[in-house]
């Protein structure tokens, strides 16, 4: 008999986007007239910035030429793709990480729900709320908690983001030994400060903890004064690893492209106190589990690098981050406390009423898709999330529609309250 890992059971059985993805199908196939705006899922909907589709296409007449063909890669990525990461996005920063701390993968999402398979079952985790699903899900599945109630996993520490505090936690009361931060956040699209993350550094550094680190939306980052990496902060190398993404910067949510950062002298300890590169266990658990990325793949990625790629990159996240500044003006304009949409592209609004209500409500009367803010995490429980990735008509669209039928929304509000 094939027994179940119980784990499972504990989880909510749909993945936030899955379950937002069938009320969309269904609402959709009641109305099909209607021309839905999704503003929901962080999915990017404009073309590869053109020197990846340049780069894209070599690389695959270099697959179709038995001279330059390429079979498995490294599994850590080609060091033309890794020598680029750790000069462009680090070295030119002033933070000092090697071309063999950076690890390719296919997705920041993959790789962060699978670092914690690293760590003892018997670690203490703190989180976010609001938080990212994924860092609480994995870490359920791993079977690192106990059953949930209210929204909160028992064994897990939750560190609440509130207006109170400007969604900026205070430090764990206890010691925790693994912490989980997303900067610029998902999904309230607050920003950390030098002097912020120092006091982060610091308590991992104090209390022998692992910060997992989640920068997939530094390159929103536009104040030159926030840091774009948690390696910008001194000592940073000895208690983080970062995650990066090209999703959300060149467009590769279709595509598939990130990296993992794991500083050499991050370490790992045994029950006797025994010290172990955290790199090593990474590197052995990529090399038995992962065959890389493809090398097209990586080659795009390579060109996002380029002077070009970059003027083109940048292109992108402008195009973005006008559209998060229309949604978040127009919000404001309407009475809603929202942060982010300025060095971010999700904006988190505080619609002081049930976040699956408003959704509803919101789907109903102008065809706009969010992201209730439950689905985050009990802090999130009155807010929505609206992300701006979409086409800037579209974006426009949606905020004239939620314009017009405001009183719309609010009664219907009223009448299911
Ligand atoms: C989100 O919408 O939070 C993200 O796009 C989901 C993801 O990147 O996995």
């Amino acid at each position: 008999m094939i027994k179940l890992n119980m784990a499972y059971k504990r989880l909510e059985p749909t993945y936030l986007f899955s379950d937002i993805a069938q009320r969309l199908n269904k609402y959709e196939q009641n109305h099909p007239d209607i021309k839905v705006i999704k503003l929901g899922i962080g999915d990017v909907t404009e073309p590869l910035p053109e020197a990846c589709i340049s780069a894209l296409h070599k690389a695959v007449d270099e697959m179709a030429s038995r001279d330059t063909f390429k079979g498995y890669g490294p599994e850590q990525g080609y060091d033309f793709l890794r020598h680029a990461i750790a000069e462009k996005d680090y070295q030119s920063r002033g933070a000092d990480v090697s071309p063999d701390e950076i690890f390719v993968s296919d997705g920041t999402k993959c790789d962060i729900a699978n670092f914690q398979e690293l760590f003892s079952q018997d670690i203490k985790v703190a989180v976010m709320d609001p938080v990212y699903p994924v860092y609480v899900d994995t870490n359920v599945m791993a079977g690192r908690t106990g059953g949930s109630s209210d929204g909160r996993f028992k064994d897990i520490t939750y560190l609440e983001c509130t207006p109170e505090n400007n969604y900026m936690p205070d430090l764990p009361k206890s010691q925790v030994d693994l912490i989980y931060l997303c900067y610029p956040n998902n999904p309230t699209g607050q920003t950390i400060t030098k002097k912020e993350l120092e006091r982060w550094v610091l308590y991992a550094i104090e209390n022998q903890s692992l910060i997992l680190y989640d920068a997939a939306y530094e390159s929103f980052i536009q104040d030159p004064e926030l840091p774009r990496s948690i390696y910008e902060i001194p000592d940073a190398k000895k208690v983080a690893v970062e995650f990066r993404s090209f999703s959300k910067s060149a467009g590769f949510t279709g595509l598939r492209c990130a990296y993992t950062v794991v500083p050499e002298n991050c370490l790992l300890h045994s029950q006797s106190d025994a010290e172990y590169s955290l790199r090593a266990f990474w590197n052995r658990r990529q090399t038995t589990k992962f065959n890389g990325v493809s090398y097209p793949v990586q080659c795009a990625a390579h060109a996002a690098y380029s002077d070009n790629g970059q003027a083109q990159v940048k292109g992108l996240v402008d195009y973005y981050l006008k559209n998060a500044a229309v949604i978040r003006e127009s919000f404001i304009s309407m009475g809603y406390q929202c942060t982010g949409g300025d060095n971010s592209p999700y904006i988190w609004i505080n619609v002081k009423t049930d976040s699956w209500k408003f959704f509803d409500a919101l789907l109903n009367k102008t065809g706009v898709v969010c992201t209730p803010g439950i689905g985050f995490g009990k802090c999130g429980k009155t807010f929505i999330r609206i992300s701006a990735f979409n086409n800037h008509d579209a974006v426009v669209e949606a905020v004239e529609r939620i314009r017009h039928s405001h009183d719309e929304i609010l009664k219907e509000m009223d009448q299911n309250s």
